[in-house]
């Protein structure tokens, strides 16, 4: 039975889907804020939309593995024998321990309860004393394996295994980002936080410029302000801005030869629904793998990957620049949920579409599943 909570949400993504063109008005907080809203998340978003876990580079070698957890499954994601990244379960199929724990490098998975052993395509091939068992059959008992897709180099997931191909849904993103050739980037840093803010709270931090030369003065304020934020393409699964570089930046001395002048003086921005969002410098790409961790915490995997060689000073410094500005976003959007425990904040206006266009469209890409009357959706 759908709560009063959910089902005024519902009824405000409704509203959402059904506005006029150019109108925008933000959500109320128990959109964020909700327990049972983000059950609603989880399971029609989270299990059933592609959802991004990392960058292939941090599984480049045959047998490396990192394990991970996406709305309660435990997952490893490991580059195989031939290989393909894969994504399988990290439940042992004897009694449900965790086979394994972090990141490393390993052909083999051996559960450390009863040392049952998987192979990385997930085949039990070790299951001491379990022979004299009458009806067991080791190939009846292999991890379960999750549909897993690499676009520009990002690992993909899609629990419920029946999302249509990726790719074709980011064809219209392609021609924004196509000359940074994201695919050659290699992966300079990534990293696992915790922030206690819901999971939309951050995606829409990230893709929205109105809050650049306000919340980051010394940091993003003179590279990327706000006033040169311009609105891009979106589509259904995606949304898009480009935050401009400002002239008084110091030129790249050495910008990729392929990138138009005009590229080499922005940074495109876009969210890949429904958890991933990406900035995309000429030299580096930023990106953050969002999890939802209750409904106000997410955790974050992000990382940079690259044009740079490895040793290059730059590497640290963008890195350093980063980690600077997230973390003047961390301390601004914890404070942004407990605001958001308020029982006398409503709807409010969103700015002007080069601003905080992009939130409308992700709003809107959550209406098309979740509002009141989604075909999706479920108690309909
Ligand atoms: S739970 Fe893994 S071997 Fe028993
Ligand atoms: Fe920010």
């Amino acid at each position: 039975m759908e709560s009063a909570v959910v089902h005024k949400i519902r009824e405000e993504l409704a509203d959402v889907a059904a506005a006029a063109p150019g109108t925008s008005m933000s959500m109320s907080p128990p959109y964020y804020t909700s327990p049972d809203f983000l059950k609603l998340e989880e399971e029609l978003l989270f299990r059933k939309e592609w959802v991004c876990l990392g960058h292939e580079g941090e599984v480049a070698s045959p047998g490396d593995y990192f394990t991970t957890e996406l709305v309660g499954e435990q997952l490893i994601v490991l580059r195989t024998r031939t290989g393909t990244v894969s994504v399988l379960s990290n439940v042992c199929r004897h009694r449900g321990n965790l086979i394994i724990t972090g990141s490393g490098n390993s052909r083999r998975f051996t559960c450390p309860y009863h040392a049952w052993t998987y192979d990385d395509e997930g085949k039990l091939l070790a299951a001491p004393r379990m022979d004299a068992v009458e009806g067991f059959d080791k190939r009846d008992m292999c991890l379960p394996s999750f549909k897993c897709e690499i676009w520009m180099g990002f690992i993909y997931v899609n629990l419920s295994g029946d999302a249509a191909p990726l790719a074709p849904r980011l064809e219209a993103l392609e021609p924004m980002i196509r000359n940074y050739e994201l695919s050659k980037r290699r992966l300079a840093f990534a990293t696992e936080e915790v922030w206690k803010t819901n999971w939309k709270c951050l995606a829409e931090n990230f893709m929205e410029g109105y809050h650049l030369s306000p919340m980051h003065p010394r940091t993003l304020h003179p590279y990327t302000p706000t006033e040169l934020c311009v609105k891009g393409p979106s589509g259904d699964y995606f949304t898009t801005y480009w935050a401009n570089h400002s002239a008084s930046w110091p030129e790249l001395t050495n910008p990729p030869e392929n990138l138009t002048a005009e590229e080499a003086h922005t940074t495109p921005m876009f969210w890949v629904a429904p958890n991933h969002v990406v900035a995309v410098s000429p030299l580096s790409t930023l990106y953050l793998c969002l999890r939802p961790n209750g409904a106000g915490e997410v955790a974050i995997r992000w990382g940079t990957v690259t044009t740079l060689s490895h040793g290059d000073s730059d590497i640290e410094r963008h890195v350093k620049f980063c980690q600077m500005f997230n973390e003047e976003d961390r301390v601004k959007l914890e404070d942004l949920q407990m605001g958001l425990q308020s029982q006398y904040l409503g709807r409010s206006f969103l700015a002007p579409e080069d601003f905080e266009g992009t939130i409308r469209d992700m709003n809107a890409f959550v209406a098309r599943r979740l509002a009141a009357g989604a075909a999706s959706a479920v108690g309909d």
